[in-house]
């Protein structure tokens, strides 16, 4: 497809203010470009009619993969009749919600392997993907709240939509998954589509992080995975400091790693120290004793447990960068 146009989506937990923000975009940008504004799952009449099969509150039987189709069924309808001839025809596309609303959602929310939502939504949008995406952070504790709130405004019976209705848990690891999509603080260089904007509730004066959102995690771990668990952690983007320590939960040979993280993706750092750390056995042959003649000692494997850790949560009181 010849793409002329601009592609931008809005994305972003339950009442971040995207609604507010797109609006607010939409107006500066419609005096000088030609501006089709939208919002997903919707924007075609079919996409409609499946949006209001996922809002719809009654449908408590909705599987997760059902509900993860449903919305690459609506985008594939959404790509074919808005965003390719958008495109197409030079305007400027500005969507509220996209495929990152599903990797975060029906991925990290319900727990889908994120692998197989990106290659349905691959599928379903034929790799069509924004040019811009403007992330919208919030405390979701706050967001429901006010989208909650919004929903009353709007007329809507109880609390809001299916996925408003979601608990706390569930949003949280929404925000995590929209989390782990952006640029992490103080790597906003790197190239990239998506920009992070809004901190979570809390923030403080210049040079003080908004403690109120972030958390210490100490990790004690064998010595022998601190090389993988490091790699790891800096492949997902976290910042860790290693200690060598000695005694205590683990016995000897055991490093303490610091990790400062935002609240919301504890869950994050918490799943990449158990894939890398874990308890586990392992079958070790033992070297045959020096004294003995080679040939008559037999060596049998034996069952070691190797690994593990010990991972504590702290509240941060402060944070200050000198
Ligand atoms: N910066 C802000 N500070 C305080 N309140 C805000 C801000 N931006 C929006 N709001 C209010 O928060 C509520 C949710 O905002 P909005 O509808 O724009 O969010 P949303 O991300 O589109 O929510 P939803 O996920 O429900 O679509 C609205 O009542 C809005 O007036
Ligand atoms: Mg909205």
């Amino acid at each position: 497809m010849a793409r002329r146009g601009i592609f931008i989506t809005i994305e972003g937990p339950e009442g971040a203010g995207k609604t507010t923000q797109a609006r607010l975009l939409h107006e500066r940008l419609r005096d000088r470009f030609q501006v089709v504004y939208t919002r997903e799952p919707g924007g075609t009449a079919i996409g409609e009619r499946i949006r209001a099969m996922l809002l719809d509150a009654s449908n408590t039987a909705m599987t997760p993969v059902t509900e993860m189709l449903l919305f690459a069924a609506s985008r594939a309808q959404f790509v074919a009749e808005v965003v390719e001839p958008a495109l197409r025809d030079g305007r400027v596309l500005l969507s509220e919600r996209y495929v990152d609303a599903s990797i975060a959602y029906q991925g990290f929310g319900r727990g889908l392997d994120v692998e197989l939502v990106r290659r349905v939504n691959e599928g379903a949008t034929r790799g069509v993907m924004p040019d811009l995406t403007i992330l919208l952070d919030i405390d979701p504790a706050v967001g429901l709240r006010r989208a909650r709130q919004t929903a009353g405004k709007e007329g809507r019976p109880g609390h809001g939509d299916r996925l408003e209705q979601e608990s706390l848990s569930f949003h949280t690891r929404v925000r995590s998954g929209f989390l782990a999509i952006a640029p992490r603080r103080g790597r906003q260089s790197r190239p990239g589509r998506c920009a992070r904007r809004g901190r979570p509730a809390g923030g403080g004066a210049p040079g003080r992080e908004g403690v109120a959102g972030i958390r210490l995690v100490l990790a004690i771990v064998q010595e022998k995975d601190v090389g993988r668990l490091i790699d790891a952690l800096t492949e997902d983007g976290f910042n860790a400091t290693m200690l060598a320590s000695t005694g205590g939960f683990l016995r000897e040979g055991n490093s303490t790693i610091l990790i400062g993280v935002e609240d919301a993706q504890i869950d994050q750092v918490l799943g990449v120290i158990q894939r890398s750390a874990h308890r586990r056995e392992q079958f070790v042959s033992p070297m045959p004793p020096a004294v003995e003649p080679v040939d008559s000692y037999v060596t049998y494997p034996v069952k070691v447990e190797v690994g593990g850790a010990i991972v504590f949560v702290l509240q941060v009181e402060r944070m200050e960068r000198f």
